[in-house]
């Protein structure tokens, strides 16, 4: 039996003991304790936030696609949803953007509306309030158009039955043998792997050169030779860089494909893999995608037994800037990041907080009307927490010193961030357009 059906069926074992519980010896004359229906007001909830992941073939552990589904899972759905744990979203609520592309996030109204249902019996309703049932994309197809290049992990990955988690890195080499510049980009896990990949990010691996600085194809100051590709998550649908911005993509570049397994109950076969879809040959980027790791702690990483620790980072924008994307990346003891940045004037501007869970490696794209817009000069200031006491369920063992390290038992810190240098009078203009848009939509709220 693996770790996921025992989870599965302690929970069981808890929804039948509510059930069974007399709930109050006045209820057979008591009024219906709510007036909310699974029909009317929680499959719509169910729908938007939660289907994309809990249908057959994924990797949660069970559907919800139907009342049915939902009905035995109605404790656990009200105690994840009252937690915020589900849907999978960790961006903190009160302090900072909270315009993302794929948020499936709940508001505090709907994670009432459920609470309430779960309360009062999580009745069905009526079928004639029912939603028609959704469609789903097809999984195998690519959502960016058929890629120019597929690229995929070295080897078949099999993960057996039953058994622990796996995290591990596979690099592949892209076999490209001229330079191009990347438009479009999609992960996915193989055919038919989806139950058993929890979640795949990729990254491209090439030699940086001074020419390729020097005519601003790549970014000034690189940490690594390495830029962050693409997560696959269920419900996204691969990245499409805006037109006129590129990445490049060198001859003889790499790819790492950073994997978590998790055995879903039968062997499977993973054959992970990333397309890659090319502006044409000779085609001029106006701008290119930056995505890099910044304010990298790695030689001060210091995270004594029993403590929580903070650990700051630095980054200078030299250009003015278009932050489209922020990830967290810590280990096991990660807690929270907060990215602020710090405006030449000397003001600081939080960007957004989000807790940290080794479990999910979220990428959170901000919607096209909320990148921020940073003037040159702007320092972007990342705080990472960790816990190392055993209040932190995922700490393996809060009595060990921890420091940086490439293993999941080591420690790091450091914000990916992706952004775009604009140019001087794109900045300008992107910044009228933003604050006319502001005006008018805070005199229509009037
Ligand atoms: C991005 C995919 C995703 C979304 C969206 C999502 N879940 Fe989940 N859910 C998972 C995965 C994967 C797990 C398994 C636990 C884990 O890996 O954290 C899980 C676990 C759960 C569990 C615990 C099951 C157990 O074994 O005890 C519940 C309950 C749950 N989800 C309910 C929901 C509800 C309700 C929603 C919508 C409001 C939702 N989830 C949205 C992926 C998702």
């Amino acid at each position: 039996m693996n770790a996921r059906s025992l989870v599965v069926g302690a929970a069981g074992i808890l929804v039948l003991t509510a059930i069974a519980t007399p709930v109050n010896i006045n209820a057979q004359n008591a009024p219906p304790a709510t007036h909310l229906t699974y029909a009317k007001d929680v499959a719509p909830i169910m729908q938007r936030s939660c289907q994309t992941c809990h249908r057959p073939g994924t990797n949660a552990p069970m559907s919800l696609l139907t009342y049915e589904d939902v009905r035995p899972w109605a404790r656990a759905i009200k105690n994840k949803v009252t937690q915020r744990l589900m849907p999978p979203w960790h961006i903190e609520r009160n302090v900072g953007i909270q315009k993302f592309k794929d948020d499936p996030s709940l508001s505090d109204t709907e994670i009432a509306t459920i609470a309430a249902w779960v309360d009062g019996g999580a009745p069905k309703g009526s079928v004639n309030d029912m939603p028609a049932a959704p469609s789903f994309p097809d999984d195998e197809a690519w959502h960016i158009g058929t890629p120019d290049l597929i690229v995929e992990i070295p080897k078949p990955h099999v993960v057996p039955a039953a058994g622990g988690d796996l995290w591990i890195d596979y690099i592949a080499d892209s076999n490209m043998t001229e330079d191009r510049y990347l438009q479009a980009v999609e992960a996915k896990p193989g055919p038919g792997a989806r139950a058993v990949v929890h979640h795949l990010l990729t990254y491209l691996i090439q030699d940086i050169d001074q020419d390729d600085v020097l005519a601003g194809r790549l970014d000034d100051r690189p940490t690594n030779n390495e830029s962050f590709l693409n997560e696959f998550a269920v419900g996204k649908n691969g990245d499409i860089l805006p037109e006129g911005t590129a990445k490049l993509v060198k001859a003889g570049s790499k790819i790492r494909f950073n994997l978590h397994y998790h055995p879903s109950g039968k062997e499977t076969t993973d054959r992970a893999r990333v397309g890659l879809k090319f502006y044409p040959k000779g085609y001029k980027p106006k701008y290119h995608q930056i995505s890099l790791q910044i304010a990298n702690a790695h030689e001060e990483l210091d995270i004594p037994a029993n403590t929580i620790t903070r650990h700051d980072g630095y980054y200078t924008f030299t250009k003015p800037a278009r932050v489209t994307a922020l990830q967290a990346h810590m280990h096991n003891r990660g807690k929270r990041m907060c990215v602020e940045a710090i405006l030449p004037s000397g003001r600081a501007q939080t960007l957004n907080c989000m807790y940290f869970d080794f479990n999910w490696h979220k990428v959170y794209n901000y919607a096209d009307d909320a990148t921020p817009l940073l003037p040159a000069g702007t320092v972007l200031h990342t705080i990472l927490w960790h816990d190392n006491t055993a209040n932190n369920r995922s700490n393996p063992d809060p009595r060990n010193w921890i420091g940086y390290g490439q293993r999941t038992m080591d420690e790091m810190a450091f914000s990916w961030v992706t952004w775009t240098y604009l140019d001087d009078a794109d900045y300008k203009r992107m910044v009228a357009e933003r604050n006319a848009w502001r005006t008018t939509t805070s005199q229509q709220q009037q």
